[in-house]
């Protein structure tokens, strides 16, 4: 839609795949009267053993198909894609498509708020191969929280055990286990354990069976949707195109009756995605 010029539409939420409903839950709730459109990547999924070029191309697409339907706002639900895509997006990318849209990511609100949970100062991340490789959580952390310590984790089995749907599955308890104990062994310290990948909150429940009492386990979507509602509240000129209609549209690159299937299970009531082509 357009009013006098400038684009209103609902929010965009991009994912890999599932792992994003996670945090369009957690947003919805914060902001139940906007519209939304989910786009999962499922068909190109998992990103998080992708090099830095594909997920940022990969990336690019999905916002401009976000864009294209008149999303002019996009939040990159997806750490591997904040990480490696959302900077040059933001600076190169926006300037020529429509510098009056916006691309926002996962990671600077999530560790915003460690501070206020951490005792220890000793803060495990978990994430994807390509969100540890990045370093953007320790880059991240050291300029908020110069003292801390910051450990990282790659979880190579945990995207495709959820893609696959087997996160209920006995065989996701091994996997579970054996990361929580090499986090531990690399920093027995550590307090906080940060669920860095969108995809993990669908594995809390066998995450926090492992992981030793004491430790706090903190997944994104609720400190996303806090910080969308900072955002938009700083942000009039945002919120004012935003159309409100308490809407959701999912659209997949996979088989729409696959994601439907799977999603429903995530999201806990039934949705009908379209397919579509990045
Ligand atoms: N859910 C994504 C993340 O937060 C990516 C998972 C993947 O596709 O590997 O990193």
């Amino acid at each position: 839609m357009t009013q006098n010029g400038i684009t209103t539409g609902p929010i965009g939420i991009f994912d890999s795949g599932y792992g994003g409903l996670t945090i369009l839950s957690e947003i919805r709730r914060a902001l139940p009267d906007y519209d939304y459109i989910y786009l999962g990547d499922n068909a190109r999924a998992p990103y998080g053993t992708r090099s830095f070029d594909i997920v940022y191309r990969f990336t690019l697409e999905a916002v401009e198909n976000l864009f294209a339907r008149g999303c002019p706002l996009v939040i990159l639900a997806c750490n591997t894609a904040s990480a490696k895509a959302l900077r040059t997006i933001q600076q190169t990318n926006l300037p020529e498509i429509d510098p009056s849209r916006r691309v926002l990511g996962v990671i600077r609100p999530t560790v915003e708020t460690i501070g206020d949970i951490t005792r220890s100062g000793k803060i495990g991340i978990f994430g994807t191969p390509g969100t540890v490789k990045s370093g953007s959580y320790e880059m991240e952390i050291a300029k908020l929280y110069p003292d801390f310590k910051t450990v990282t984790h790659a979880c190579p089995m945990w995207v495709p055990l959820i893609e696959n749907g087997e996160a209920a599955s006995p065989g996701a308890d091994y996997f579970v286990k054996q990361e929580i104990d090499r986090l531990l062994e690399k920093e027995p310290e550590i307090d906080t354990i940060i669920l860095g990948c969108t995809h993990y909150p669908i594995l809390i429940d066998k995450i926090k069976k492992y992981v030793p009492d004491g430790i706090a386990v903190v997944p994104q979507g609720e400190l996303v949707g806090k910080s969308l509602v900072d955002y938009l509240s700083r942000h009039p000129e945002m919120e004012k195109r935003l159309t409100k209609g308490g809407r959701c549209t999912y659209l997949t690159t996979e088989n729409a009756e696959k994601f439907n299937e799977s999603a429903s299970i995530f999201l806990s009531h039934t949705v009908n995605a379209e397919s579509i082509t990045l």
